[in-house]
């Protein structure tokens, strides 16, 4: 029976519960609810098929490319009996309207009033994919494309990375727990290095590790060429309230060996300077400094026989060396294959609302 709930602007930023539950950030889920979906996953990972999702669908909204995201999640909807319908709006969908009162006189052919609620009449979960338009930080930081579904949509809706993602964060943090066999991370070193990439990145992927990593309890290092390349406050705040709730330390470092000294987990994300957002060209020089901040087995030395991480995709030699990502510490692929189980947990998790 299709439900008719109303939306509530995001816990974090008002104080507000929902009404219904989306899975937009896990800043939004409690401790607890976040253990119950990584223990799901990993009941996933030993028993695949399921009906959690039978005789139902899944929109997966994609505004830009994947490979990891789109494939797992549309197997994820198979195993689990339902179906997924892949749409790209601007390509084999109608290009989308966010602004309000919008006279819709340019490219854009139908408002997202219209396209969450359609959507929502045959589908049971929408999930969203909306990387930042790198123009404006202080627009995009306000994830004007996830929050517009979530809004307008009558059904849960999932964040598939926007300014964060918390898919990846789930895999991470099940990939982490299998590493150390132990589903309690408290104690563990834990470096979150920037890298250097020839283009300025989304910072979605180090603002999410940042928050599941401090949420595990974690002692945090955020290591980053310069204060510019610190990431937005919102997610610095987030991470003091985690280590607040949750024990661990955090600490931002520009300081190469000494954030890597006894590390046991390094992560590595490249992401653009914020006070440059949108002006990549004054950004470049700048950013073409720090190549040395590669992750290479010099660094890789100085840990506690430290597990190495990415999201994925990552340019070999230029983020992290063959060497690093053919070591046995280099868990990558296995946190790349637990997308497929931490999507379904979230998926079964909200249809049962
Ligand atoms: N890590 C990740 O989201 O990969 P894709 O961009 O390939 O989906």
């Amino acid at each position: 029976m299709r439900r008719a709930f109303l939306f509530f602007i995001p816990q974090h930023f008002t104080g507000k519960k929902y009404l219904m539950k989306h899975f937009l950030n896990t800043q939004d889920w409690t401790r607890p609810e976040l253990d119950e979906l990584l223990k799901q996953a990993a009941a996933f990972k030993t028993s695949k098929l399921g009906d959690q999702l039978k005789g139902r669908a899944v929109a997966l909204v994609f505004f830009n490319p994947s490979l990891r995201t789109r494939t797992s999640f549309e197997l994820g909807t198979f195993q689990m009996g339902g179906h997924a319908v892949v749409l790209a709006p601007g390509k084999d969908a109608w290009p989308i309207e966010f602004e309000l009162g919008s006279v819709m006189s340019g490219d854009t052919e139908e408002h997202i009033a219209e396209v969450a609620k359609v959507l929502s009449s045959y589908v049971d979960l929408i999930a969203v994919r909306a990387f930042p338009k790198f123009i404006s930080w202080d627009e995009d930081r306000q994830d004007k494309v996830l929050n517009s579904f979530a809004k307008y949509s009558t059904v849960p809706v999932i964040n598939m990375e926007t300014i964060t993602h918390p898919c990846q964060e789930l895999a991470h943090a099940l990939a982490l727990q299998e590493h150390f066999k132990t589903s309690d991370l408290r104690g563990k070193k834990y470096v979150l290095t920037w890298t250097y990439h020839p283009k300025a990145l989304n910072t979605a992927v180090a603002n999410s590790a940042l928050t599941i990593a401090t949420r595990m309890g974690m002692d945090v290092t955020l290591l980053c060429p310069t204060p510019e390349y610190v990431l937005d406050q919102r997610y610095m705040d987030w991470a003091k309230t985690n280590v607040a709730e949750n024990g661990g330390s955090l600490s931002v470092s520009h300081d190469i060996a000494s954030a890597y000294q006894d590390a046991d987990i390094v992560y590595a994300k490249s992401w653009g300077a914020l006070p440059y957002f949108g002006d990549w060209e004054k950004e470049k020089p700048i950013r073409d400094q720090y190549k040395h901040f590669i992750v290479d087995e010099a660094k890789m030395a100085l840990t506690n026989n430290g597990v190495f991480s990415h999201c994925l995709p990552l340019r070999r030699n230029v983020k992290a060396t063959d060497g690093v990502m053919d070591s046995p510490n280099c868990i990558a692929v296995q946190e790349a294959a637990n997308r497929l189980h931490v999507q379904k947990a979230v998926m079964a998790s909200l249809i049962k609302q």
